[in-house]
């Protein structure tokens, strides 16, 4: 075994058992809440079964099903599994149409379609105060089988349900609240964390939340766990981590046990498992509310907070704000992502010096900030051309920067001192906001995109300030 750098002192087990005890009453439904919830749940299926053809299975799935649901924050996975012999369009449509049938409009119910990879659909039940997801799949018994991505889930649902004890359950529900807390909970694009069944998997192979803890704390990479094997962890060193990280291009994998050909921690971003080793060492370190729960932050005020942290830094804010559409969330985020990096490194490209940057998104609206030295103005820049040996490419470029205020040489090179294109950092992204600038991602449009310098609304000043908090928060 590997040398263990971080373990609990034995006189603090006591301290942290009564801490996790504690959190999980909190999240824990009790039997009331788990009977009032099964009702419900049961008067959906019932309502589904007038509607639902014989040869379609319906399935309870995800946390509620398993028994690793968090009070009030877990909706209800409901699964119609048609034979496969029927089309997948033919399945989408038929799922949706049963989904329709069986909200009461008048009641107040609604509903909406997600496109994630499958299409599904998301109701609201008022009276049932129920948050339901109408998932179409194929029914399979063994993975080779499959041919949606949601088809594994009824898959998963046997092996959680066959394969952890009620404790381990208990103790996925605090892995769970413990990721929350730190933001790195889901696997959605904004978080690139741990999904439920991921929590589900590493707790069943680590057996409890307190070695989970040791184990992340004390973590080497590459990690690989196998679950469809009877060996099934392999660390640094080993031959087979190689394998796994090769052929998943990751340094962290976790072999679905129902499919060997999907990594579930696919969906975890460095960044997020970096976060993970930091807050289980401190709550090793020191178990109290503030060591699992995170440092937390208030937005009141945001707008002063954030002129407060630009002056701190000696920078100037500079914050674009989109308008976008009703298109999948993950989708969004990515691009707004990408932009975000792209402007960074054209600012950085430009002689600028963007110190911090932020992103964040709400319904049809998205921002960044950049963060950039102040009163940086660029009154000169140099361009590498190339070698004077190599034929006439010399004097081409000398031609083709005719702007140039001189040419010198550096080494056989030459190079030129030239104007800028832009003085200031303001310049740069104004011109990256007109028709000519930088190409903006499909479903943002430039259009609708407003420049704000040192100062915004309290509104977005609150998003920008929520995204910092959170990437500062380790
Ligand atoms: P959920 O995202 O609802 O997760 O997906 P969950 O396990 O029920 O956890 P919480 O408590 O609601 O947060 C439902 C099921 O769909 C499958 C998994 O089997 C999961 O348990 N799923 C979901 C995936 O296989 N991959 C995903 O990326 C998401
Ligand atoms: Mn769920």
């Amino acid at each position: 075994m590997a040398e263990q750098r971080y373990g609990i002192e034995k006189s603090a087990l006591p301290r942290l058992a009564k801490l996790l005890e504690r959190v999980l009453n909190d999240v824990k439904p009790n039997p009331e809440e788990i009977k009032a919830t099964t009702r419900s749940i049961n008067e959906v299926v019932g309502k589904l079964k007038k509607v639902t053809p014989k040869n379609v299975e319906i399935l309870v799935a995800g946390s509620v099903a398993r028994g690793t649901q968090i009070r009030g924050s877990s909706d209800v996975d409901i699964f119609l599994l048609f034979p496969r012999k029927m089309d997948e369009k033919e399945i989408e449509k038929k799922g949706l149409e049963i989904a329709k049938k069986i909200i009461d409009k008048k009641a107040g119910d609604t509903y909406s379609m997600n496109y994630a990879e499958h299409p599904y659909t998301k109701i609201k039940f008022s009276k049932l105060a129920l948050d339901v997801e109408i998932v179409p799949a194929y029914k399979i018994r063994d993975i080779k089988e499959r041919s949606t991505a949601v088809d594994r889930t009824q898959l998963h649902n046997d092996f959680v349900i066959s394969n952890l004890t009620s404790k381990q359950r208990d103790d996925v529900r605090i892995l769970k609240t413990f990721l929350n807390s730190r933001h790195i909970y889901g696997a959605e694009a904004r978080i690139e964390g741990f999904s439920g069944y991921l929590c589900e998997l590493l707790i069943y192979h680590y057996k409890s939340f307190e070695r989970l803890l040791a184990a992340f704390a004390n973590l080497k990479l590459p990690l690989a766990l196998d679950m469809t094997s009877l060996q099934p962890e392999f660390g640094k060193g080993s031959a087979n981590v190689k394998k796994y990280s090769e052929r998943f291009g990751k340094d962290f994998v976790v072999i679905d046990p129902v499919d060997e050909n999907r990594n579930v921690a696919a969906s975890v971003s460095d960044e997020s498992l970096a976060r993970l080793v930091l807050a289980c060492r401190e709550l090793i370190k020191n178990p109290n509310d503030k060591s699992f729960f995170g440092h937390g932050y208030s937005d009141i005020g945001a707008r002063a907070k954030l002129s407060k942290l630009s002056k701190d830094l000696g920078t100037d804010m500079f914050v674009l704000h989109f308008k976008t559409d009703e298109i999948a969330e993950d989708i969004i985020w990515q691009q707004v992502k990408r932009l975000r990096l792209k402007l960074n490194d054209t600012l950085t490209h430009h002689g600028f010096c963007p110190t911090l940057s932020a992103q964040n998104m709400a319904d049809n609206e998205a921002v960044i900030a950049f963060f950039v030295v102040k009163d940086l103005t660029i009154r000169s820049c140099i361009t590498k051309g190339p070698s004077v040996i190599m034929g006439e490419a010399a004097e081409r470029f000398m031609k083709s920067h005719s702007n140039s205020l001189f040419f010198a040489l550096s080494g056989d090179s030459i190079r030129s001192t030239e104007k800028p294109k832009f003085t200031t950092a303001e310049q740069l992204l104004r011109h990256a906001l007109t028709p000519k600038g930088v190409d903006f991602p499909s479903y943002l449009d430039k259009r609708r995109t407003k420049l704000f310098v040192n100062s915004t609304s309290e509104g977005i000043a609150k998003m920008i300030y929520q995204a910092y908090s959170i990437n500062v928060s380790l």
